[in-house]
């Protein structure tokens, strides 16, 4: 891969929806297709990476919280959706061309973008043993605010990371 090939770029759905389902999990796939009327109504953004214009890595930003999400946040899930916070509530980059930089490039342009948008403070949750995320966000000047078991997965500790912007 050479540093042309990739670019990041806000989602097409029509053309990026399938390209993107060939490698996220369920449950993301899940979350793709509930976005497509969050996107339409402004409530949320979703940044693609393409690699000759086909997606292999995205980032998805809720701006304001919404019933039709497929997973229901506790208070603060919703607090984080309102206001002049959004939430990031997923960034993957397929297997194949991890490491190279596009996580990282994701993670600027949503926050560029969330600054666009008059947004102040980005959140996430991320699994406590997701060492490789943690340093990810740690250096581009996330905060690990907390750690907790949510409401909507208490089997699992999560981390709260938290990008004032
Ligand atoms: C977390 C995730 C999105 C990171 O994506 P990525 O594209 O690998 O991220 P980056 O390449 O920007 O950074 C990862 C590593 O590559 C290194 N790197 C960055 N650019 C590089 C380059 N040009 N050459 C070599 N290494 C590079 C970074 O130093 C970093 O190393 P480190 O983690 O040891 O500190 C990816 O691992 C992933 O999809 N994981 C599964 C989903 C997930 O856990 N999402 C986060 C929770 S919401």
């Amino acid at each position: 891969m050479d540093g042309d090939s990739v670019a990041i770029r806000p989602i097409d759905f029509v053309r990026d929806e399938q390209p993107l389902k060939a490698f996220l999990g369920e449950r993301d796939k899940m979350r793709l297709s509930h976005a497509e009327a969050a996107l339409r109504d402004g409530d949320c953004f979703i940044f693609v990476a393409a690699e000759r214009g086909v997606p292999v890595g995205w980032a998805i930003v809720h701006l304001r919280y919404r019933e039709d999400q497929d997973w229901d946040p506790d208070e603060n899930g919703r607090r984080y959706q309102s206001g002049d916070n959004a939430y990031l509530e997923n960034i993957e980059v397929t297997p194949r061309l991890r490491s190279r930089g596009l996580g990282q490039q994701l993670i600027r342009a949503v926050e560029d973008e969330a600054r666009r948008r008059g947004k102040r403070h980005l959140w996430l949750h991320t699994s406590e043993n997701n060492v490789k995320a943690h340093q990810l966000f740690e250096r581009q000047g996330w905060q690990h605010e907390t750690s907790m078991y949510p409401s909507w997965k208490p089997d699992t500790r999560m981390r709260i990371y938290k990008k004032t912007l």
